[in-house]
């Protein structure tokens, strides 16, 4: 019997390494490919595979994607193919499959401080907790906070933290005065943290690798209950997430990660590009050591396109060809050339604004709604320029993943003061 509705059309609509990626039997499986070729689709769709043809119970399904909204639409897409069966998988960001397993064990987590353990009603720090505890302890070490921001401190700890360090690893590693001041930081810092029964967003991953290390009882329980992993966006996951998915995973091997090389937006964040690579020799080593052939990765590339036209697709391949240590490989679609890209060459932003505006108000004057038209930038700066033409021409905008100019807090409180002393 199958659970999947015969007319869902769950084979329908997959070009053949997709199809290839969907009904993967088994053993790791490495899906390569470039925007809007259909990666989310494919792991969607592989994970409806398994629950409805292959048997398998979304109770032991981990699906992990960037960030909250992708989780969301993930459930969703999966409950529309396989049912309200869909709700006992786990689809989360690393940061909430991350709490969820500390929340249950992570009383069992040695603190470094013999009279401490965290509870499970631990709280979580956001950056500005984190970095407001930052600012106490290095007024309490004397530091002199002009030389030792509570910003820039913390972006230190956070990037050893990603990096899989600890505070005792990052001390023993410091070089020259400055470092060391800031593992100084980083030892009181944790040390607050754990009496504060709290941790910050990268204590979430780091402790739960840490629980998952030292506790075997731990390990098992998720490895026994999770027989398939499968992580979306995995250009951007950093060391720590990484061994956290190879812990998981590495006995049965019943991991699919797919992702882009060319799309990592999170180096910042300590996303490595390195994992991909790290991810193809664990298994490719483990298949050996255990003489499990099984275990060998299998890699799927994905080269067709259906975002875009040809023209875009040659113009950003034209791009990216440049970017060191690629691997080649080039985004194709049927869908025709298209229209040619227009490149405009503005004196300055006014400029550049102006123009931008004015294209948008010939669109919407030809009868397309403003619903449809869109402006993207580089850096949230850009948008100043932008939004003040909008405005003076009476164009409703809304600022998706950012803040409006004139509600971000500098602007808010500069307004404020120049109201004052107006
Ligand atoms: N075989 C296919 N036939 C028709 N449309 C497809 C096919 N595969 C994917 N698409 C469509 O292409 C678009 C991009 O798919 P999807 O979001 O899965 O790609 P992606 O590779 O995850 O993109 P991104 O790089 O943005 O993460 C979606 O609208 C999807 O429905
Ligand atoms: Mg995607």
């Amino acid at each position: 019997m199958t659970l999947i509705d015969p007319d869902s059309g769950l084979d329908d609509g997959l070009n053949p390494a997709q199809a290839d990626a969907v009904t993967h039997t088994g053993g790791p499986l490495l899906v390569v490919a470039g925007a809007g070729s259909g990666k989310t689709r494919v792991l969607t769709r592989r994970i409806a595979h398994l629950v409805g043809e292959r048997g398998v119970s979304p109770f032991a399904i981990l699906a992990i994607t960037f960030t909250n909204k992708a989780a969301d639409e993930m459930k969703h897409r999966v409950a529309d193919l396989v049912g309200p069966v869909a709700h006992t998988m786990w689809v989360s960001t690393f940061h909430s499959a991350c709490v969820r397993i500390l929340r249950r064990d992570v009383r069992q987590l040695d603190t470094g401080d013999k009279d401490r353990r965290f509870t499970s009603r631990f709280s979580i720090y956001d950056q500005g907790d984190a970095a407001r505890l930052i600012r106490y302890v290095i007024r309490d070490l004397n530091l002199d906070a002009k030389r030792f921001p509570d910003r820039s401190v913390h972006a230190f700890i956070s990037k050893a933290k990603n990096e899989g360090l600890s505070a005792e690893d990052y001390v023993g590693k410091a070089i020259g005065p400055s470092e060391r001041r800031i593992g100084e930081v980083f030892t009181e810092y944790q040390k607050r943290l754990v009496r504060a029964d709290a941790m910050d967003f990268d204590d979430l991953l780091g402790n739960t690798v840490r629980l998952l290390r030292t506790q075997p009882g731990v390990l098992d329980h998720y490895r026994n209950r999770f027989d398939h992993v499968l992580v979306d966006e995995y250009q951007d996951t950093n060391i720590v997430q990484n061994q956290l998915v190879l812990m998981l995973t590495e006995e049965h091997g019943n991991v699919c990660v797919v992702g882009d090389g060319d799309q990592s937006i999170y180096r910042f964040r300590g996303a490595d590009l390195r994992n991909i690579e790290t991810f193809e020799k664990t298994f490719v080593g483990q298949a050996v050591r255990l003489g499990r052939p099984e275990l060998e990765p299998t890699v799927v590339v994905l080269d067709q396109n259906y975002r875009s036209t040809q023209t875009i697709l040659d113009a950003a391949n034209a791009v990216i060809t440049r970017n060191e240590g690629r691997k080649p490989k080039e985004l194709w679609t049927s869908a025709g050339q298209g229209e040619p890209i227009t490149r405009f060459r503005a004196d300055d932003e006014q400029d550049e604004a102006r123009w931008v505006v004015g294209r948008l108000k010939a669109m919407h004057g030809e009868g397309r709604p403003w619903a449809d038209l869109a402006v993207f930038y580089r850096t949230n700066a850009q948008s100043r320029a932008i939004e003040e033409q909008l405005v003076s021409l009476g164009v409703p905008y809304r600022v998706v993943g950012g803040l409006r100019f004139y509600d971000r807090r500098e602007v808010r409180d500069a307004m404020a003061y120049l109201k004052l002393a107006a």
